[in-house]
């Protein structure tokens, strides 16, 4: 095959896997599994700090109810803009005794990321349950996305600062949990990198929480 053939060949490929990268749905990244109240309320969880504990997470909504961020990447500056989104819903989480949690899968760069969401803690999921049943990566697939790209300029216009550091493939997401037995009240996937929850979503599900008290038995 002659020079200028392999190119055109190789050209071909290239326009051919950016326009699969492009639909609406990146057939690279698998279709989220939802998960199921028992699959996350069984997920061992860890305290981040010198002396870690462990406990169930199920602790986290058992009572109140809870919105939780599965963070990609502490890191990473579009994680941190999401995490900002998510603490301005403080003063409605506040109204109604809602904690707001994050769960990432390593712990690098927590500390710096902590002061974005403002929630009322950060834990370690070893076992990465909450970006479960199936786990989503999302590769170099991403950065040919133009909506990617559209996330990264929107980002950068907010100046929200980031670093490279750590884990960034694997997806996250936001769930919206309701006390005892009341379940997955909302429950969002990132399809790519930068793709936000919607708030009003959100709000929505927070406001269908029950009560605690009347979950008590
Ligand atoms: C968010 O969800 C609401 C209600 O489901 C919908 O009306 C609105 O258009 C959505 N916003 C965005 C930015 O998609």
């Amino acid at each position: 095959m002659g020079g200028p053939t392999l190119l055109k060949v190789l050209g071909g490929v290239a326009v051919g896997v950016a326009v699969l990268c492009n639909l609406p749905s990146n057939p690279f990244i698998p279709r989220p599994k939802p998960a199921t109240l028992s699959y996350l309320a069984e997920t061992e969880l860890q305290t981040i700090g010198s002396t870690p504990r462990k406990f169930k997470a199920s602790e986290l909504w058992e009572n109140t109810g809870a919105v939780i961020m599965v963070v990609r990447r502490p890191g990473c500056a579009l994680c941190r803009e999401e995490a900002v989104e998510l603490a301005r819903l403080r003063p409605e989480l506040q109204l109604r005794n809602i904690p707001l949690y994050g769960v990432v899968h390593e712990t690098l760069g927590v500390p710096e990321f902590a002061p974005y969401l403002k929630g009322d803690g950060i834990f370690l999921d070893s076992e990465r349950r909450f970006y479960g049943p199936q786990e989503r990566w999302m590769f170099i697939s991403g950065f040919l996305r133009a909506s990617v790209w559209s996330n990264i300029v929107r980002n950068w216009k907010k100046e929200i600062d980031g670093n490279l550091d750590g884990e960034g493939r694997l997806l996250g997401g936001v769930f919206v949990m309701g006390p005892g037995k009341q379940g997955i009240l909302y429950e969002y996937r990132e399809k790519e990198f930068g793709d936000q929850a919607n708030i009003t979503d959100i709000v929505n599900a927070i406001r269908k929480i029950a009560p605690a008290a009347s979950n008590k038995s």
